[in-house]
């Protein structure tokens, strides 16, 4: 580890309490100037860091650490996992896909500070400022069937839902099919990718990209996000709660992953969809449908009595809440 993590992980497990520079120099055995360039280019992250005479260096207490030692330290999970923290990437899922293809094993996690090309579905882009964002890729070599790895995406977005409600005092819930919401706006998404190996009808590999919005970027949200977006934390973040979040979103995903065949995560899905009883219009690439949603089916389906009055199963496809004319239903 360089002296600069190192100084930084020191000073975060006594966050807002002086550590001498004698100490710090002592513990990590190296010299004192050491020290003093480590925390210089802390300061030039953006960490807060105060240095007196005679008490030495102190993070300030709301400073928001995120290295893969201050997630790795909080994942208490048994599965074996790698945290890597970039400070900016292109996007987080094409990184590791790339890692993927040159074998990186199951298990690697990158998060970054910043994408520059962050990705949403269908194509979209996903906003993806530094500092206000949690923007992480997760590498997995299922060794089940397409058809089951589908549930990937739904365990992940329970695991996010619980992990929200664990760091923050708020209720999460899901938008069919990979949407989290708080007080009907949207504050996470989550985007799949993987490369199917057709001989065995199973994965290669799949990466799994959750970006969650912590606290509303710097000037607001852009103007054709400001009615639907919303983020965690509307005032002010507590101290590192991205590697906090980041490490139960981890911890929580994992848990379903290893009983992922059996679904076991559909029932909290279920509780937290909020869709059920609601009419909503339904895209399915050049389709369009609209009904009454009737729930999630064993398979994670959006179960929908159409205005047809056929009852139809979808297990991909983009919903939304508005009838013509503005109406929300
Ligand atoms: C969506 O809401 O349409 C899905 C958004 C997924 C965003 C995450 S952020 C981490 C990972 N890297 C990406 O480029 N996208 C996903």
């Amino acid at each position: 580890m360089r002296v600069q993590d190192a100084v930084l992980q020191k000073l975060e497990e006594k966050q807002g309490e002086f550590l001498s520079g004698e100490s710090l120099a002592a513990s990590l055995g190296v010299s004192r100037n050491a020290i003093w360039k480590g925390v210089k280019g802390l300061r030039a992250l953006g960490y807060d860091i105060e240095a007196v005479t005679g008490r030495g260096y102190a993070l300030g207490r709301e400073a928001d650490v995120l290295t893969a030692e201050s997630v790795a330290r909080r994942l208490m999970t048994p599965f074996p996992v790698r945290v890597e923290v970039r400070r900016e990437v292109s996007s987080t899922n094409d990184v590791l896909k790339a890692e993927a293809e040159r074998g990186a094993p199951e298990g690697t996690v990158l998060i970054a500070e910043e994408q520059t090309a962050g990705k949403g579905r269908l194509g979209r882009r996903f906003l993806s400022p530094p500092g206000t964002g949690l923007y992480l890729s997760i590498l997995l070599r299922p060794q089940f069937s397409a058809e089951q790895s589908l549930f990937i995406t739904t365990a992940a977005a329970v695991a996010v839902a619980q992990a929200i409600e664990e760091v923050a005092d708020v209720e999460a819930k899901i938008k069919w099919v990979n949407d989290v919401y708080i007080g009907g706006k949207k504050v996470c998404g989550i985007l799949t990718e993987a490369s199917v190996d057709f001989e065995s009808g199973g994965l290669h590999w799949a990466v799994l990209g959750i970006g969650i919005n912590i606290a509303g970027p710097e000037g607001g949200f852009p103007a054709e996000l400001r009615e639907t977006a919303g983020a965690l934390f509307p005032g002010k973040c507590p101290a590192s709660v991205r590697s906090r979040l980041a490490a139960a979103v981890i911890r929580r995903f994992f848990e379903w992953y290893e009983r992922l065949e059996d679904a076991p995560f559909l029932e909290e899905y279920r509780r937290r969809s909020f869709l059920d009883g609601k009419w909503v219009a339904f895209t399915l690439g050049s389709e369009q449908f609209s009904g009454v949603v009737q729930g999630i089916d064993e398979k994670a389906r959006l179960v929908v009595r159409l205005d047809t009055g056929e009852t139809q199963a979808f297990s991909a496809g983009e919903v939304s809440m508005h009838r013509a004319g503005g109406e929300t239903a």
